[in-house]
């Protein structure tokens, strides 16, 4: 059964699920996971037409493509499989990473990741985040090589600048940008990097369209996340930005209710309302939350109603960065 309608990442990218599954959350960053229902709800999105499956080799790290490489046996034919590489785990202290774009390490991530995912191919390749002290061109230069090989189909990058982009875009066409895209989080529209992609016709996958969770209303007390919750590191989660920005998650739920549909596929509706080449990837454990996520592809809004988001959501109404200092510093390079 295939219910969902698809997108092209680029005019002339694959056709993949208009949403995606992000699987971050079954092994990684939002607190405790329940494996039977992390494989119940890969199979229901299968089930419902979602085949483009996020994941990372960073996630866990390892446990995230794990777990998708014991769901994938008998269904590979069924997924869009996209995992990323260039985080580099501590292998004393799981909590640190380095970050590597060499050549020679691409060449060694993708072994494991091919491994982890009991694979021989991997649909889309993503850099992680861009490492400066590499020039893209070696980086991308490499990844290409591994679409010679036949082990990656199409590349992509994560967060990088639009600049970065078009020198990687230079090398070898690349199919996706994923950076975090969502109602608060609207740096892709103002660095340059949606518009790049719809110039060179690269889809544009965005991370987090849900805020981590905070514009469904379902995270009203900060208190009530596990302590290692990766969302209690970034500023928007935290004291008095907490409690500010639950105002912009009461203004969704309103819209929502007024619409009859729920607050997160309004968070979804706007985001796969901002442009063709746009596949969001939201992340979720349980099936309920995939099944009321497929419903965005139905909702649609008014031009009034996007006016009164994008007034709702003016960037001096959103408390706090969405990382850390030291997060930030990766971005857009
Ligand atoms: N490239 C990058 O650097 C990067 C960074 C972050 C994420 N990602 C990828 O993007 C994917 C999505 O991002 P994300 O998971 O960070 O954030 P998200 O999709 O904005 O939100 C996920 C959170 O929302 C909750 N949720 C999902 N659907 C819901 C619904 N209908 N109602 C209420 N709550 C709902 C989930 O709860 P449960 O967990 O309880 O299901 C989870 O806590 C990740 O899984 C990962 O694959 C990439």
């Amino acid at each position: 059964m295939s219910t969902l309608p698809t997108r092209r990442l680029g005019p002339a990218g694959p056709a993949v699920s208009a949403l995606g599954l992000g699987c971050m959350g079954m092994s990684f960053a939002y607190g405790a996971a329940d494996e039977t229902e992390s494989l119940a709800t890969l199979e229901r999105a299968l089930e419902l037409g979602v085949g483009f499956l996020d994941t990372a080799d960073i996630y866990g790290p390892h446990a995230n493509e794990e777990l998708l490489g014991r769901f994938l046996q008998g269904r590979r034919e069924r997924v869009f499989l996209a995992t990323k590489f260039g985080f580099v785990p501590d292998p004393v202290d799981p909590n640190l990473r380095t970050l590597s774009g060499r050549p020679e390490y691409v060449r060694s991530a993708v072994e494991g990741s091919l491994k982890r995912l009991r694979t021989d191919r991997i649909d889309l390749y993503y850099q992680h985040r861009v490492d400066p002290t590499v020039p893209i061109e070696d980086t991308v230069g490499a990844m290409a090589e591994l679409v010679a090989q036949g082990k990656v189909r199409y590349l992509g990058l994560s967060e990088p600048s639009a600049q970065t982009l078009e020198r990687a875009q230079a090398v070898h066409p690349i199919a996706a940008v994923q950076s975090e895209y969502s109602l608060w989080t609207r740096d892709p529209e103002r660095n340059g990097v949606l518009e790049a992609c719809a110039r060179l016709g690269i889809g544009f996958v965005p991370y987090s369209p849900l805020g981590r969770g905070f514009l469904t209303g379902a995270i009203t007390d900060a208190g009530a996340l596990a302590r290692d919750d990766f969302r209690l590191s970034t500023p928007r989660f935290q004291g008095e930005n907490f409690d500010r920005n639950l105002a912009l998650a009461r203004q969704v739920q309103a819209l929502a209710a007024a619409k009859g549909c729920t607050p997160a596929q309004l968070a979804l509706a706007w985001v796969l309302a901002q442009g063709e080449h746009i596949v969001p990837i939201p992340g979720t454990k349980r099936r309920k939350y995939l099944e009321d996520n497929v419903g965005a592809v139905n909702v649609s809004l008014s031009p009034a109603e996007l006016a009164q988001l994008d007034a709702w959501f003016r960037p001096e109404a959103i408390a706090g960065a969405r990382y850390t200092e030291a997060g930030m510093a990766l971005i857009g390079r």
